[in-house]
């Protein structure tokens, strides 16, 4: 039966979320000293968490200092002191709602021009065109770097327990590592990370299991996967069908479906395969197909921005509606839902014809706003994509000689 935005959901684990909203993960790329949240990565979520939102999911916290998706990205190793992410879980949890960590690894997912190490499943680089050299080469893991991984993720989810969250939310999806294992275009290894699904699903399945051993069970673990990579031969729904018939025994309390990569932007509704675009709720038709056979609760993200569409995503069977870059322009968009106030506000659309530029432009355009939001101002959607994505490099170039010089002094590094 279908759910009404504003009832709780309880989980497997006994978590229970408050209401079906979740803000969906969205890296901040704001950083502070030694990679770690600082006040106003932290005036962000209090902001947030006052919008009414039943679900914080943070944007992707690195589990390896070595290995980052931006130079601003937080990293939460072995090394790092806890205070910070215990400050940032308790602003997240200010207004009454859950937070989550997402935890990722980008594998090979890592800018040229970024320290550290470069990692696949194989040594299959990222194809954009005329903009591949954005993306390092990546040397193929070995089963020792594979198993290290597992334990960092493991590592990362206890400590984010530690400091407060409710939960963590493992990113196997968007091309990130974990997806790069899920891949058969990406994952050419012949050993027992490759070749068959069960195979390639292999490291998702261990991360799992090493996280749930190590967490308590009243505290969630979820996992973010793409419902299809969008590229002809890649991972599609009915592998992602099977997956979440592998992770309900494992304690996994919610899937989070999402889809595409760098290599096809999906998730920001400019997928390679065009014919699959949909100007709203991306991957609606691909969940309501997964829902009728889920085992577990799923959460849909990724083009919604308007109430009837978050209703049309929860009659549709799914649990959870995810938002991302309606709650960059509106922070308190579920409170404004349940007031019945005005909330329709987007971002200018960026209509460039190259799909990596305006891809980049967008995610530009919403840290744009997160960098607004967290320092006290109020968003401005208007904001033109050139000035944001001028801005946002300004910042990364900033951010990359802090962790240049940061890193080799980190302890977590190696
Ligand atoms: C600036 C930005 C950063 C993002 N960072 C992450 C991330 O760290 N982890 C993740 O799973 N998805 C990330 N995403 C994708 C969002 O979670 C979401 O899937 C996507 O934006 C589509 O949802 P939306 O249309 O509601 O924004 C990011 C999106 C944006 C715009």
């Amino acid at each position: 039966m279908a759910s009404e935005l504003f009832s709780p959901l309880h989980l497997s684990s006994e978590a229970v979320l408050r209401n079906r909203i979740a803000k969906a993960a969205m890296e901040e790329n704001m950083a502070g000293a030694g990679q770690l949240p600082d006040t106003q990565l932290i005036g962000l979520y209090r902001r947030w968490a006052a919008g009414g939102a039943g679900l914080l999911i943070t944007g992707n916290v690195m589990v390896h200092a070595e290995a980052l998706t931006g130079p601003a990205g937080v990293v939460l190793d072995d090394a790092a002191p806890l205070e910070p992410f215990t400050q940032w879980a308790r602003a997240g949890k200010s207004g009454g709602g859950s937070i989550w960590m997402q935890i990722n690894h980008p594998g090979r997912q890592i800018g040229s021009d970024m320290p550290g190490v470069v990692w696949g499943p194989s040594a299959v680089g990222v194809d954009l065109g005329r903009h591949s050299g954005r993306f390092g080469r990546p040397t193929a893991m070995t089963p020792e770097q594979i198993d290290a991984t597992v334990g960092r993720f493991a590592t990362t989810a206890r400590r984010a327990e530690e400091a407060g969250f409710d939960g963590v939310e493992i990113h196997a999806a968007h091309g990130y590592l974990l997806s790069q294992f899920l891949s058969p275009l990406v994952n050419k290894r012949t050993d027992r990370w490759g070749g068959s699904l069960e195979n390639r699903a292999r490291m998702l399945l261990d991360v799992v299991r090493a996280v749930r051993g190590v967490v308590s069970p009243s505290f969630a673990v979820a996992v973010k996967l793409n419902s299809a990579d969008f590229q002809r031969g890649g991972f599609d729904a009915d592998d992602a069908r099977q997956v979440i018939e592998w992770l309900a025994p494992l304690g996994v309390d919610l899937v989070e479906l999402s889809g595409g990569s760098y290599e096809s932007p999906a998730m920001t509704g400019r997928p390679t395969d065009s014919r699959t675009a949909a100007r709203e709720a991306y991957f609606l038709e691909l969940a309501k197909d997964l829902v009728t056979t889920s085992p577990l609760p799923l959460m849909l993200t990724g083009g919604i921005t308007r109430r009837e569409t978050a209703q049309a995503v929860l009659d549709s069977g799914v649990a959870v509606v995810g938002m991302g870059t309606a709650l960059s322009v509106t922070p308190d968009l579920p409170d404004r839902w349940r007031a019945a106030r005005e909330a329709d506000r987007r971002l200018r659309p960026v209509t460039w014809k190259d799909k990596a530029l305006a891809s980049a432009a967008s995610m530009a355009m919403v840290r744009h706003q997160l960098r607004r939001i967290a320092r006290g101002a109020d968003p401005r959607p208007g904001t033109h994509p050139v000035v944001a994505l001028m801005s946002e490099r300004r910042h990364q170039r900033r951010a990359l000689r802090e962790y240049s010089s940061w890193l080799p002094t980190s302890k977590g590094g190696r």
